[in-house]
């Protein structure tokens, strides 16, 4: 009853002319998938070009960060009405590079959720643990801290908007998938921190995506399992070829 999100997050690739060619051949290969969303988000010069790539067709396009000011003398950043006003409907919010080398923190993952939605655009909100944490078993106690700082203090009507992604950061790019048991077993921490503050309803509608060295060849094993209700994908979405084959993964 949770409709998967099949999500593309193609960080720092493409121009756009290299944006255009992607959906020239991505836009067939996926028309037939009515058991998903198809998300991908291009760096910003690309948004228009992806929204204009995809019109008329099942996928839709996001941004990969936004300013929660809706305008100003901010040199360099991009607010939640500009993204919108493109056509974009998406907008990734508090990656894990992001927090690693930009410094975003619990609150300001907050804000640009609220941002966001005040735009009318679906925030994909990131959590997920180090390694270190990991390896010194703190996962639970990070992933529940992200959600208490980031999105915790939404109102239930905010809450109900925004999909979460789990991506613990050691399997981010390293070909280290978190195998399906490691993920789900986050995943299932993650809706129970939901369940405890906003109730059983939020909790079993919430869409929660697993991100990290997703590929073609383990996509099915993931998705097989029932907390996980999509992917969030960097190198293995920019391939028109590939990435369909983890839209298609049924
Ligand atoms: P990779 O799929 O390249 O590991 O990246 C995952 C990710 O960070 C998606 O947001």
């Amino acid at each position: 009853m949770r409709k998967p999100v099949m999500a593309g997050n193609w960080k720092m690739y493409k121009n756009p002319s290299e944006t255009a060619a992607f959906f020239s051949s991505f836009n067939a290969l996926v028309a037939q998938a009515s058991h998903c969303e198809i998300v991908i988000c291009p760096p910003f010069v690309n948004v228009p070009t992806a929204v204009d790539a995809t019109k008329g067709s099942n996928v839709e396009i996001g941004a990969q960060n936004l300013y929660w000011v809706k305008e100003g003398a901010f040199t360099g950043e991009v607010s939640a009405p500009m993204i919108q006003a493109t056509g974009a409907q998406w907008v990734i919010i508090g990656h894990s590079e992001r927090r690693q080398y930009f410094g975003e923190t619990d609150e300001s993952v907050y804000k640009k959720t609220v941002a966001a939605l005040e735009a009318g655009l679906k925030p994909i909100v990131c959590v997920g643990e180090l390694l270190s944490q990991r390896e010194s078993g703190a996962t639970a106690e990070v992933l529940k801290g992200q959600f208490t700082g980031g999105l915790a203090p939404l109102t239930p009507e905010q809450f109900a908007k925004v999909v979460i992604a789990y991506e613990p950061v050691w399997a981010i790019g390293t070909g280290k998938t978190a195998t399906p048991e490691i993920a789900a077993d986050a995943h299932i921490v993650l809706r129970g921190a939901v369940r405890e503050k906003f109730g059983d309803a939020a909790a079993d509608a919430v869409r929660i995506l697993y991100g990290g060295s997703v590929k073609p060849d383990n996509v099915k094993s993931l998705m097989a399992k029932p907390d996980i209700d999509g992917v969030l994908v960097g190198g293995a979405s920019l391939d028109p070829k590939g990435f369909s084959n983890i839209v298609n993964f049924l």
